[in-house]
Order: structure tokens, then C-alpha cells, then sequence
């Protein structure tokens, strides 16, 4: 059926400003690493990016090595935007990434200006955009020299395939590094993507404030430890669910340690009228250094459900507490 987008699409949605920076992102924002692959069924993945659009979501992020098979997501993203969203195409945030392996030989991987230039002009081909909005380095490269990466990503802009650069994966020092480097090309970072849920806390070491004093954005990805912080493992493992079918979330990552927290977890968003989900989101966004947070969904039901995480993003400090005791144990 032809779509038409909600002409409400912008009334629910809380929009926050990335960084210092002119972009505003929506306070959700949709990630395509599982379900639009080659293996996943079209009209699902079709109606969670409707149901995204027609929610306020602006935000779709993307990598050159989503799929399965790697390039997919990116293929059937630019699918499904070429038959539905192309004339929405400036009320969109697209970001694509390079960083992990993409094709065989030496610069198939990791961070030369030679992967990062081609891996892009690839991404834009087989989405069959013009530019993308964001382009991130997925990953730091211990062997190809920082100035090399961070000059790709200046490159890129200023050839204007994309209108931001991005970085993701790196640690407060290389980060810093980093983010000097490009301010002084005069590219300078948009935003940081860091895996952050309550159950991965590192970015609290320093990352957000570096963040902050460079005036980057953040928008910490698995913010439900890939399905963790929901209420869908407290009674075993569903067949239908990433730890069942998925090679990323394992079974043994379900202890009946972790099963404790989450239920205790459970417990508190009940309290709250929130599903687990929607607290272990709206934790997130309660840091006003979050720009946006980015979440993964196999269905349009799980989206319908994180989307209602933005009625109540503010926790009591009795709240707060409880929540860090579960955390500890
Ligand atoms: N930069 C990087 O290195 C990097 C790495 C990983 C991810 N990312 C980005 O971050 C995005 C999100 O990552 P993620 O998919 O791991 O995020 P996530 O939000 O932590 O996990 C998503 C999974 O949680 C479950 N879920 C989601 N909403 C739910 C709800 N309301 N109720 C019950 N279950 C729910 C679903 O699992 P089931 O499939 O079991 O239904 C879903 O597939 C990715 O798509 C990607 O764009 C970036």
C-alpha cells in the first residue's frame, strides 16, 4: 500500500539537541543492525520504519556491515526509502558507519583512508542516496595513524558525501585525541556512539564528560543490552528472541544472577507504570548529555512499547538509588 506519512509525526516526540551542534535529534532513534537483513521478511522491517517515521523517529542508523549478509540492511534500507520516504528525505537523520570487515584484502577493514572512502561510496550506492547525514569510524584502528582515519572523515565532508562525521567504540583518550584533531581540520565531531545500558556503564568514566566539554553529542547504542533490560527473558528464553537465534547475545550471558536484577529491575518500572524497557530507556535520557538514544526492535509491538518510555523520563532520587543497589549486587 502507498504510504502516507502522519501528519502528527512531530506532536509526542522529544527532540534534543546533539552537542553544540545545529542538529536536533530525536530522543529515539532507530537502529538497523538486526531484523532488515536479507534473512529477515520485508513487510516487517517495512512497518517498523513507518511506525518510526510516523512516531517523530528522524534518526536511522546504519553500517556498511549490517545484514546479515553484511550490506543488506544498508540495501533494503535504501529500498524501502526509495518507495516510501524519498520525498521525506530532508526530515531525515542517516548515518552509515565502516570500521569492521567488509571485503577481502588489506583494505577491507579497519580505518585507512582507503577502506573509509571506498566503504562509503559503497554504502551510497547500495542505498541509493546522494550523501548520508552522519559518517562514523565504527571502530578505533591500533595500527593506522589517528590523522589518517580523522582525514578520511574530513575528506568525506568536504566532498560532501556526508554532512557530519561521527566516531564509535572509542575510549576517553583516543576520543579526545580525536575530537582535537578534527576540530582543527575544521570537521568537527558531531557525536560519539558508545554501547551504554545500565548494565555497561563505562562511558560513566570520563567519556560523557569529555563529551560535554567538547560540545559532541552522545547517543549510546544496545541501551537494552541487546534485549536484556526487558521483561521478556524472566521466565526462559523465548525461541523467537535474540538470545535464541542471534550469535551476538548469548544464552549463557542469561545467569540466574542476571535473572534477579532484571526481575528486581521489573519491579521498580512497575512501580513507576513503565515497562522494563521503557525505564531502562528513559535511565538513559534522564543525562541531559544523551542526545538521543538508539535502540534495536524485531517487531513494530517492541517499538510501540519504547516509544511510550518518553511520557515519564525523570526518576526520584529514592528511585535512582534503588536502582544502583540492584545494580551493585
Ligand atoms: N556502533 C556499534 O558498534 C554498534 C553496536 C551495536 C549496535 N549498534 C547500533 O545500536 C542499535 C541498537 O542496538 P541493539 O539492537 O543491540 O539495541 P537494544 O535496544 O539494546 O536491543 C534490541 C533488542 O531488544 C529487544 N527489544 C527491544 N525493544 C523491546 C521491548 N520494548 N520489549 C521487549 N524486547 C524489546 C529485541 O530483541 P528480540 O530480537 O529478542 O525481540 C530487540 O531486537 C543497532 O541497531 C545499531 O544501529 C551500534
Amino acid at each position: 500500500m502507498t504510504y502516507q506519512a502522519n501528519t502528527n509525526r512531530y506532536s509526542e516526540m522529544i527532540y534534543r539537541r546533539c552537542g553544540k551542534s545545529g542538529i536536533k535529534l530525536s530522543a529515539l532513534s532507530l537502529g538497523l543492525w538486526h531484523n532488515f537483513g536479507d534473512v529477515d521478511l520485508t513487510e516487517n522491517y517495512r512497518s517498523i520504519l513507518r511506525l518510526a517515521f510516523d512516531s517523530g523517529i528522524t534518526h536511522f542508523d546504519l553500517a556498511n556491515n549490517y545484514g546479515p549478509p553484511p550490506g543488506s540492511a544498508e540495501t533494503n534500507f535504501g529500498r524501502v526509502f526509495n518507495e516510501d520516504f524519498k520525498a521525506h528525505r530532508d526530515e531525515m537523520i542517516i548515518s552509515t558507519k565502516a570500521g569492521y570487515t567488509m571485503w577481502d584484502g588489506p583494505y577491507g577493514d579497519w580505518g585507512s583512508k582507503k577502506y573509509l572512502v571506498s566503504s562509503l561510496d559503497q554504502s551510497l550506492k547500495r542505498m541509493k542516496l546522494d550523501y548520508v547525514d552522519i559518517f562514523y569510524h565504527h571502530r578505533p584502528d591500533p595500527e593506522t595513524p589517528l590523522e589518517e582515519s580523522m582525514a578520511a572523515l574530513d575528506l568525506i565532508v568536504r566532498q560532501g558525501k556526508a554532512l557530519y562525521v561521527g566516531l564509535s567504540n572509542y575510549k576517553v583518550e583516543q576520543a579526545a585525541k580525536a575530537f582535537e584533531i578534527l576540530k582543527q581540520m575544521g570537521t568537527p565531531c558531531l557525536i560519539h556512539q558508545p554501547k551504554y545500558s545500565m548494565f555497561e556503564r563505562w562511558v560513566e568514566g570520563g567519556l560523557l564528560d569529555l563529551v560535554d566539554q567538547y560540545g559532541v553529542g552522545c547517543i549510546p547504542f544496545s541501551p537494552l543490552a541487546q534485549g536484556l533490560l526487558t521483561n521478556k527473558y524472566l521466565h526462559g528464553i523465548p525461541s523467537d528472541s535474540r538470545a535464541a537465534v542471534g550469535h551476538f547475545l548469548k544464552s549463557d550471558m542469561i545467569t540466574p544472577e542476571r535473572i534477579k536484577q532484571i526481575s528486581a529491575l521489573n519491579d521498580i518500572a512497575l512501580e513507576r507504570g513503565q515497562s522494563l524497557a521503557q525505564m531502562a530507556l528513559a535511565w538513559l535520557l534522564k543525562d541531559s548529555r544523551v542526545s538521543s538514544v538508539l535502540i534495536g526492535v524485531s517487531r513494530p509491538a517492541q517499538l510501540a512499547d519504547s516509544l511510550q518510555c518518553l511520557q515519564n523520563i525523570e526518576f526520584s532520587a529514592e528511585e535512582l538509588a534503588a536502582i544502583e543497589t540492584i545494580l551493585k549486587d
